[in-house]
């Protein structure tokens, strides 16, 4: 039995309290299914910035309704203190996903993704700390290696942030360790490479590249590579950052907290070879697809050009063993996607 399969068994026996922050989102939505489905109890916080009540409401239609009893949601902004004191009143784990996401987003308002992802980590921090709080796992990223050449990435191995979204990545691994010092409270931090999957937001200025590709292939609009293509990225499937998660939280040897750890598949896939996956699965069912082609623009500001994982130290001290690569993860998404990337053409 994998070390997750066991978590797993012993989760629905043993029900927990956990907060999931940001759980009307992509990752912290999957991470509010899996919670449920194994009968715990979740608290969930989130302002609706990025994420939507539709995905609060595709998980209610996914669970069993007495799983469903479980969650309480907490409509609440994490840069105001009372919200996150009152999110981590009676929790045990801290799931902690709420931030502004994107790197173009955070060129374009510096200041608005450092008041979500700075002040607001600094706030959940204290207010997980002040009511005791088991272990705060949270989720980094790794866009935290900026400039530096190294593949594949090793955790203690980390060049110059490339934005502000990586700046306030970095600082909050910095944060968390200074409390784990400090205050002798537990964390542990995943750097989370390129995740897709179901309830990804396919729209929007700030769309993350894999349901912005597949929206675009399915309205029969352009589909952009900026640069040549070769621009390559370890895409992992959300199942495996969920698996990561449950295990971060609940790891009981001595090495496992105060801990970074890349969370990833150990793959790499380039936007070229991304395109022609996307674009070859779709064609089957959408004839316009059968000989389109990207169109190809220049290099994106504050982009890395490749990024690939040691998974090494996951898979050592926490026992993670991804369960998906990028073509069981996108086969696995395929269906909700084409249901979920607006208007269809053909
Ligand atoms: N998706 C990825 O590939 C990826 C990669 C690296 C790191 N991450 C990190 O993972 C986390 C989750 O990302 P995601 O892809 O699910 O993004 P997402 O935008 O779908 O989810 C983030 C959620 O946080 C909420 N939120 C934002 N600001 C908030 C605030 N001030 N108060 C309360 N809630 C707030 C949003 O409404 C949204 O529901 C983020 O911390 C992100 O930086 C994601």
């Amino acid at each position: 039995m994998t070390a997750y399969a066991d978590l797993k068994t012993r989760l629905a026996q043993e029900p927990h309290t956990w907060l999931v922050t940001g759980a009307a989102g992509f990752i912290g939505s999957n991470l509010l299914e899996t919670l449920l489905k194994l009968n715990q109890r979740v608290v969930g916080l989130d302002n609706f910035a990025t994420g939507h009540q539709h995905n609060l409401d595709e998980v209610q239609s996914l669970v069993a309704p007495e799983q469903w009893q479980r969650f309480k949601f907490i409509k609440g902004d994490i840069r105001e203190i009372d919200d996150c004191r009152s999110a981590c009143e009676g929790v045990e784990y801290v799931l902690h996903q709420a931030a502004l996401g994107s790197v173009p987003r955070s060129v374009a308002d510096p200041i608005l993704t450092n008041s979500a992802n700075v002040t607001g980590f600094l706030n959940m921090l204290v207010a997980a700390r002040d009511s005791g709080v088991k272990r705060f796992v949270f989720a980094a990223s790794s866009s935290t290696y900026g400039d530096h050449p190294a593949l594949p990435k090793v955790e203690h191995t980390i060049g110059r942030p490339l934005s502000p979204y990586a700046v306030t990545k970095l600082v909050n691994e910095l944060y968390a360790d200074v409390f784990a010092r400090t205050y002798g409270f537990e964390f542990i931090g995943l750097r989370y490479f390129n995740v897709f999957g179901q309830r990804q937001d396919p729209d929007g200025a700030y769309a993350a590249v894999i349901p912005k590709w597949i929206a675009s292939m399915l309205r029969d609009e352009p589909v952009f590579i900026n640069g040549d293509g070769e621009t390559s990225r370890d895409f992992c499937f959300v199942d495996n950052a969920v698996q990561a998660n449950l295990l971060a939280a609940l790891a009981s040897n001595a090495d496992a907290p105060n801990q970074i750890y890349n969370i990833a598949v150990g793959d790499r896939t380039s936007l070229n070879k991304l395109y022609e996956l996307l674009r070859s699965s779709l064609a089957e069912r959408f004839v316009h697809l059968h000989d389109a082609g990207p169109q190809r623009r220049g290099f994106r500001e504050g982009d890395v050009l490749h990024s690939l994982a040691d998974i090494g130290k996951v898979r050592e001290r926490l026992g993670y063993s991804p369960a998906y690569r990028v073509r069981e993860g996108l086969a696995k998404a395929m269906a909700w996607y084409v249901a979920n990337a607006g208007h269809v053409v053909g």
